[in-house]
């Protein structure tokens, strides 16, 4: 074991979404909505939706074949899987089990997480930890969902909102403090608002029953409102409080990414923020809310255009079911 401090290091990033596009005007042909509505509400003009035979797992890997090619790291040197998931395959074993096995990786620890949207920054916190005990070298780190599985497509109120993708970073140790990228992470919780966004049967508190599936149980249930205003006010005060005790402001930041749920709340955050609409990256439009791939999603986006360059600094902020929020300040 080294005795020197480790440093965790983002090697390298992937995402990943689905090829099929569907598209507001296709959802109202389903339920009652427009593209108007969805617009407006909401910023999305369409999402991409798994196939039948497509798992979370599939979603995740090939995300997870792009960040260790972006990584250049071979299946040999991951030491370690964590998935953060709210769609896993099956309810146990673990997503992250069938992601070791597609990607033929050695038999690795490998374990998943379960807080919906905060899932990047759950799961940097997590791997950074990890890599700073010294026990681990480099760590695949996976966020991805296929919400469309329990989404419910009679529930105009939220099958808009929604689209499947995954996101993945290889974080890695290092001595050199240059090469830090987590310059700091902040998560939170408030079990009071469970009720807000949940998938209520199918686990041991109401098991699958002819009744539960009747009634709908098996999908996404939403307070649209209350969450809308939770949201704002909970993804603005984690987002000041980690700036406030690094001594930054959002202006020190290149970009500051959200989780995308709504448009209107990345604006209010964005306003909250005193930044310009330049610094706020959204993808929300492209893809829908894709839970805690979304950050992922949205920061290899930036990276992949160019936009992220060394020494590039990224405010990401999450929000969801729990509800559970994080932030973190990330340096490329
Ligand atoms: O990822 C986890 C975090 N998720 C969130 O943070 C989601 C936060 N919430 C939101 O983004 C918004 O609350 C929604 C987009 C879900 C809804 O927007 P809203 O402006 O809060 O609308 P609302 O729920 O207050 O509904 C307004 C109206 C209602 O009609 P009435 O009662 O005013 O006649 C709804 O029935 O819009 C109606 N409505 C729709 N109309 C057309 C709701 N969904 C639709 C729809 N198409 N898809």
């Amino acid at each position: 074991m080294k005795n020197s401090k480790q440093f965790a290091k983002v090697l390298g990033m992937g995402s990943y979404v689905p090829e099929k596009i569907v598209t507001n005007d296709d959802l109202s042909k389903v339920v009652d909505t427009s593209d108007e509505w969805i617009r407006t509400r909401t910023g999305i003009r369409e999402r991409r939706i798994a196939a039948p035979d497509q798992t979370t797992s599939d979603l995740c890997v090939c995300a997870a074949r792009k960040a260790m090619e972006n990584a250049n790291i071979g299946a040999d040197d991951i030491d370690l899987i964590l998935t953060g998931t709210i769609t896993p395959d099956v309810i146990f074993p673990s997503t992250s089990v069938f992601v070791q096995t597609k990607l033929g990786l050695r038999n690795i620890p490998c374990f998943d997480y379960n807080v919906a949207c905060s899932g990047l920054q759950y799961g940097i916190e997590i791997a950074r930890s990890l890599i700073e005990s010294q026990r681990y070298k480099n760590i695949l780190l996976i966020c991805g969902d296929k919400l469309s599985a329990v989404t419910d497509w009679q529930d105009r109120s939220t099958c808009v909102l929604f689209g499947d993708g995954a996101g993945a970073i290889v974080l890695s140790t290092t001595e050199n403090e240059e090469e830090n990228s987590i310059i700091d992470v902040l998560l939170g919780a408030n079990g009071e608002h469970s009720k807000l966004l949940i998938l209520p049967a199918g686990g041991s508190r109401e098991p699958a029953t002819e009744k539960s599936v009747k009634e709908r149980k098996h999908f996404i249930k939403m307070s649209g409102r209350d969450l809308f205003r939770e949201a704002v006010k909970i993804m603005g005060n984690c987002a000041q409080e980690i700036l406030d005790r690094n001594g930054m402001s959002a202006n020190d930041m290149d970009f500051v990414v959200t989780h995308q749920a709504n448009w209107r709340i990345i604006d209010a955050v964005r306003e909250r923020l005193d930044i310009s609409p330049e610094k706020v990256c959204v993808t929300i439009d492209k893809y829908g809310n894709t839970s805690a791939s979304s950050c992922i999603i949205a920061i290899d986006g930036l990276i992949r255009s160019g936009k992220v360059i060394r020494g590039s600094k990224i405010l990401t902020v999450g929000f969801g079911a729990g509800l559970t929020w994080g932030a973190a300040i990330l340096k490329f």
